[in-house]
């Protein structure tokens, strides 16, 4: 030590106490976890195992996130892999997103979708733009669009508002309509003036009476708003049919009071189903008494499970004659998403939407009922083979909710249930919704739905036909068990209507 200034000494000294005291502080900890965990009674690992048990659960945290960057191959992980996810990424960026050598998708898969290319593509100059379709041709005010693919159902409360301002000005950017989700239409819908679908749930928030009933005033005030082309009434969605909610009184903020039509600070009970439609007439008077009063196409989303009401539904419309049908069916997946479910609901309960809507598709044709009753189809179809598979089913649409949400910058962190949502997507801590500039998000949001269109586009060309849809059910193929395909056609026989229906 000769030779050193006595500061640094000095230094040397206070770094040696500091380290003694770390270490001895340390010590002590692990002293009193081992007494304490070793005497606990609650968890079995850690009396057995104090202090080195509680490893075990850190790292079984630390695993969820590590999973995804450095285990998980591409084609692994659930709900999204990372292949989809990085397709949607690159889609929102507007990066290259081309693959170089080859496919690492394993086509001898059971279930796994391809596409029959046509012998003589379409040339470039041939392609044309999405057709247009039209809803609801016997209400005040029709709607007509040519796009396919459009933003699901999120309320205004499971997402942030970063989140719903920037789907809004990017939904207005590409053409797409916006659906508000069951919370009622917020401000932060109509902000960028897109087209925007007014859900109305079971609750009716942003469509109820000061008793909670459906109001045919707030109906109408709906159908006078230019920004609202059609309003959807729903009945369930995949991940947890048949369950409602309860939002609790600290969320019913003076904004979510007045959005909802709610009384400020008390709580609000979503029932889990509507209570005054109790049969298919019930279903049939209520479309027609939301229509009527709004003007607007009005359609339903329900999750598909029994499906024998289906044939009993198409008689009773034509019974009724064909303008009282809904003017839409929006079918979601039973693999559908959610800000916050049962598991058991979530995983298991109602149809994936690779078996509900050829079925639907087919019952409708069946009965006469297409195209008076379009088909919009939700779940898991964030990548252009996943919504053209749709178009070739029979779908006149596709409806996506986390593919937009990864173009919101979501990362699959599984949070929105916690208020957490590192991304700021479904989360309304405030430090953590800055991460979400809506300016920057709104033009990821509009390229996504851009390139979608682009690249199912490619599809539809690849195949040879002009645009996506003209796709028909031949032109998708399905991995059988002996790893052969067949096509979607042979799987799914277009059904024939019957000849009473022949219009
Ligand atoms: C955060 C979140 C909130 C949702 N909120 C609603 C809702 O309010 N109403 C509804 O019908 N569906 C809701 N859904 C379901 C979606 O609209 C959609 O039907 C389902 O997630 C399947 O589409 P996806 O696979 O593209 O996400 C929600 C989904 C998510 C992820």
């Amino acid at each position: 030590m000769i030779g050193l200034p006595p500061l640094v000494l000095r230094a040397l000294e206070l770094m040696a106490t500091l380290f003694v005291f770390a270490v001895g502080t340390s010590l002590l900890v692990i002293l009193f976890l081992y007494f304490f965990d070793k005497y606990q009674t609650v968890n079995s690992i850690r009396r057995n195992y104090p202090v080195v048990g509680r490893f075990r659960a850190f790292f079984e945290h630390l695993g969820e996130f590590f999973r995804q960057y450095f285990f998980a191959m591409d084609r692994e992980e659930l709900p999204f892999n990372r292949a989809q996810r990085l397709w949607a990424d690159r889609a929102s960026k507007n990066i290259d997103n081309t693959s170089a050598f080859g496919s690492t998708k394993n086509l001898a898969v059971e279930g796994t979708v391809m596409f029959a290319n046509c012998l003589f593509p379409r040339l470039d100059d041939e392609a044309m733009t999405p057709s247009p379709i039209l809803f609801g041709p016997y209400c005040k005010q029709p709607y007509q669009t040519n796009s396919f693919f459009n933003i699901s159902a999120m309320s205004y409360g499971a997402l942030s508002k970063p989140a719903v301002r920037a789907l809004s000005r990017g939904a207005e950017m590409a053409g797409i309509w916006l659906n508000t989700g069951e919370g009622g239409v917020s401000p932060w819908h109509l902000e960028g003036g897109c087209d925007v679908v007014f859900q109305i749930g079971t609750a009716k928030y942003g469509a109820r009476d000061d008793n909670g009933e459906l109001s045919d005033e707030k109906l109408r005030e709906a159908g006078n708003n230019p920004n609202i082309k059609m309003i959807e009434l729903k009945l369930s969605q995949g991940a947890k049919p048949g369950k409602g909610g309860i939002l609790p009184a600290i969320k019913v903020t003076e904004e979510i009071s007045r959005i909802r039509g709610i009384p400020q600070g008390e709580a609000s009970i979503s029932p889990n189903r509507h209570p005054e439609i109790n049969s298919l007439e019930d279903l049939l008077d209520m479309i027609n008494r939301i229509r009527d009063a709004s003007g607007l196409p009005t359609g339903f989303k329900a999750v598909i499970g029994a499906y024998g009401w289906l044939d009993e539904f198409c008689k009773l419309i034509r019974q009724r004659g064909i303008e009282s049908a809904p003017d839409f069916f929006t079918i979601d997946s039973g693999d559908g998403g959610t800000g916050a479910a049962p598991l058991p609901l979530m995983d298991e309960m109602g149809l994936p939407i690779r078996e509900s809507l050829p079925m639907v598709v087919d019952k409708l044709n069946e009965y006469g009922l297409r195209p008076r009753i379009r088909v919009l189809a939700s779940g898991k179809r964030v990548t252009p083979s996943e919504v053209a598979w749709a178009l070739c089913a029979g779908a006149d649409a596709v409806n996506s909710a986390r593919g937009f949400m990864f173009a919101l910058g979501c990362i699959q962190a599984m949070k929105c249930n916690r208020n957490t949502c590192p991304t700021g997507v479904t989360t309304h801590n405030k430090r953590l919704q800055r991460g979400l500039d809506p300016t920057d998000k709104s033009v990821r949001v509009a390229n996504y739905a851009r390139n979608m269109t682009k690249e199912v586009s490619i599809i539809a060309h690849s195949c040879g036909v002009t645009e996506p849809r003209k796709l028909k059910r031949f032109h998708a193929r399905v991995v059988s068990a002996n790893g052969l395909s067949v096509g979607l056609n042979e799987l799914h026989p277009e059904v024939e209507t019957r000849p009473e229906f022949k219009d």
